[in-house]
């Protein structure tokens, strides 16, 4: 599960189908974690990070291992701050779910890729609802979540992206689903593991019709003292929107 993050670093840098000398955009930068590794393998072109967190940009800024080609704005995805196509590439990691207004934010991009250009998102998703209690268990998943990182939380699924996209005029060449399987002792190591075993603590004691389809789509968990065994596995969707030419 510690390699999860640079395996799928690794398709998400395979899936901008880099030529060289491009100018690309990594929205949502953070402190520059996908922003390093595609350095490397840059020998021209340049990186714009933009985040609306002015600490994580600082962080990424005074790292003692500077980020070559790497430039920072402060900004927010729904309003950035540059001229209309400007960017051959875009990618957004790890983010999309924090974004309180995603349509606003996938139009905005469309708005400064070139014509032809690719934004490529790399997001956490949960299953697609089937049924009503997917759709109950899904309000109260995005519920937990929202306390601890605010109101605009949602998480998307495969589908919830691909709509944003193609309702924004992009057309989909390439989505995939990439799954990771985990049987351990606590969510250690796993994003944002520890929330979904909050949520599953309580649906098991409020909901146990919604906590069974949490352990059918997601993972089983046993609890013993203070801890718990928690076995299954979280999906990541990787999408690629083209600008029409
Ligand atoms: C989980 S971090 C992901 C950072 C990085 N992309 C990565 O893969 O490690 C989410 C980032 O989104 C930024 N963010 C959230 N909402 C934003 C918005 N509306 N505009 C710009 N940045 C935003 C946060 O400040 C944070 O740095």
């Amino acid at each position: 599960m510690s390699d999860m993050r640079s395996q799928l670093t690794v398709k998400l840098i395979e899936a901008l189908t880099l030529k060289g000398g491009e100018a690309i955009l990594d929205l949502a930068t953070g402190t520059g974690r996908v922003a390093r590794p595609l350095s490397k393998q840059m020998q021209s072109g340049r990186i714009v990070g933009v985040d609306e967190a002015l600490a994580m940009l600082d962080v990424g800024h005074h790292h003692k291992d500077p980020i070559e080609r790497y430039e920072l704005s402060a900004g927010e995805a729904d309003k950035l701050p540059f001229k209309s196509g400007l960017f051959d590439r875009a990618f957004v990691s790890f983010s999309l779910h924090h974004f309180g207004n995603p349509a606003g934010v996938v139009g905005e991009v469309q708005r400064v890729l070139k014509p032809g250009g690719r934004f490529v998102v790399l997001d956490p998703v949960i299953e697609e609802s089937k049924d009503a209690v997917d759709v109950a268990l899904e309000a109260k998943i995005n519920q937990v979540f929202r306390r601890t990182h605010g109101e605009g939380f949602r998480f998307h699924t495969v589908s919830s992206i691909e709509r944003l996209l193609t309702k924004a005029g992009y057309r989909v060449p390439r989505k995939s689903v990439i799954s990771y399987p985990f049987n351990q002792e606590g969510m250690d190591g796993i994003p944002t593991g520890r929330h979904w075993l909050e949520a599953a603590l309580e649906l098991e004691k409020e909901a146990p019709e919604l906590a069974e389809r949490m352990k059918k789509n997601y993972f089983t968990w046993h609890a013993h003292g203070e801890h718990a065994h928690v076995k299954g596995s979280f999906s990541y969707a990787l999408i690629t929107g083209v600008k029409p030419a």
